[in-house]
């Protein structure tokens, strides 16, 4: 829990908002990682860290990359390489980090500074707003730093070219002027490693994506892996919760490390004011019933989209942009946001001819499958 190695050099840049990561406020990088007019920052399940539980979820993080809990291949590949690195006493090759909301990004990128014990500096893709905003950022690197940029798809296509050359070659070209008249300084950059975070890997740019030496892509959790983190947690939070109250809340935390420690926070009210203090599988049960989270742990834009497809088309299939809009949504949100979980719950499948809705999908929303069936296949029936 010490922040060993992450102190941040100041910066004062009037764009630059990425907080101090040793500070009590911390909690990632800017904005969150769905971007704005998602929604999903309201609900009890949703993957998107309210901004009140930021400074709850940096006392939880873990680091280190034993700490991390999870993510088997992700986590080794990573330790080979920054031992690698350590030991030819270079900076690392970039990396990326990809997947969705909640799964450990940010804990990443602090635990990378962390293992190599060199600084961390944090900015986020929408505080980059002009090419000058990064050279900023770059030429103030001390040699070894890690550069952590969070939501890295909104990154401002100047400041993403002028990325390039630091990435490659840890040099930036500053255009000073304008036409013909332009000149070109060139200044140089200290090494150093670049860690970007994108929840819509698909909206990176190909030259972009093929200056990361790394990619990790974080997967949602198997329930164990949760009850692990459970676990951990409540030990960090002097929580009792017992092993088949964790297995519980795992089991409805939608994969998601973020969901579990919330979800955690909310069985400890529960189990001191209505039980004995202790999260019990009952304790938990009755808990989750009260915060109206269901079996699966489904959240407002995941529910609205199954209930899209299975009430306005029939359970489909039905493209993205016709889903999208029923739920009044973008369709990255919906295909990168909603869709990974919905897909690893068994709830949707993608088709060519577009989203469907599974049986499991139909039977989680209490529909009968077979009544909805033969509407759909017999649709003048039922003509007015
Ligand atoms: N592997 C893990 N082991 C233990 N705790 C974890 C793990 N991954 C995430 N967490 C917990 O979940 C919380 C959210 O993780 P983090 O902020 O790193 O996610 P993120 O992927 O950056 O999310 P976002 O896309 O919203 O920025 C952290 O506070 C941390 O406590
Ligand atoms: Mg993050």
């Amino acid at each position: 829990m010490t922040g060993n190695g992450m102190n941040r050099p100041d910066f004062d840049g009037p764009d630059f908002d990425g907080p101090d990561p040793a500070g009590p406020g911390f909690a990632g990088a800017g904005p969150n990682g769905a971007g704005p007019g998602d929604g999903r920052g309201d609900g009890i399940v949703s993957a998107v860290a309210a901004d009140e539980e930021r400074a709850f979820e940096s006392g939880l993080r873990p680091r280190s990359l034993d700490e991390f809990v999870g993510q088997p291949k992700v986590r080794e590949q990573l330790t080979i390489m920054l031992t690698g690195a350590q030991r030819r006493g270079r900076p690392p090759d970039h990396v990326l980090l990809s997947g969705p909301p909640g799964l450990g990004k940010t804990s990443l990128a602090m635990i990378i500074a962390n293992e190599l014990t060199v600084p961390l500096r944090m900015t986020s893709g929408p505080a980059i707003e002009r090419a000058g905003d990064l050279v900023s950022v770059l030429t103030s690197l001390s040699p070894g730093e890690v550069l952590f940029i969070d939501e890295i798809h909104r990154i401002a296509r100047p400041a993403e070219e002028l990325l390039y050359s630091a990435m490659e070659d840890f040099r930036v070209d500053v255009i000073l002027g304008k036409g013909p008249g332009a000149t070109a300084i060139p200044l140089d950059v200290s090494p150093f490693t670049l860690v970007g975070a994108t929840t819509r890997a698909g909206l990176l740019t190909g030259p972009l994506r093929d200056r990361f030496g790394f990619t990790g892509h974080l997967d949602f959790y198997d329930p164990d892996d949760l009850v692990r983190v459970l676990t951990r947690s409540a030990q960090m939070l002097g929580v009792r919760l017992t092993p088949d109250g964790a297995a519980e809340v795992a089991g409805r935390s939608r994969g998601t490390p973020r969901i579990a420690n919330r979800l955690l926070r909310r069985m400890r009210d529960y189990a001191e004011v209505r039980a004995d203090g202790v999260v019990t599988h009952d304790v938990a049960r009755a808990a989750l019933r009260v915060y109206d989270v269901d079996a699966l742990g489904l959240d407002r834009l995941d529910r609205a989209v199954l209930d899209a497809l299975v009430h306005r088309f029939d359970g489909g299939p039905v493209g993205l942009t016709t889903l999208a809009v029923a739920v009044g949504e973008e369709p990255g949100t919906v295909e990168e946001v909603a869709e990974p979980f919905l897909l690893r719950a068994g709830l949707l499948t993608r088709t060519p001819r577009g989203r469907v809705a599974t049986p499991a999908a139909f039977a989680h929303l209490g529909v009968d499958l077979a009544d909805s069936l033969n509407r759909s296949q017999t649709p003048f029936l039922f003509n007015e």
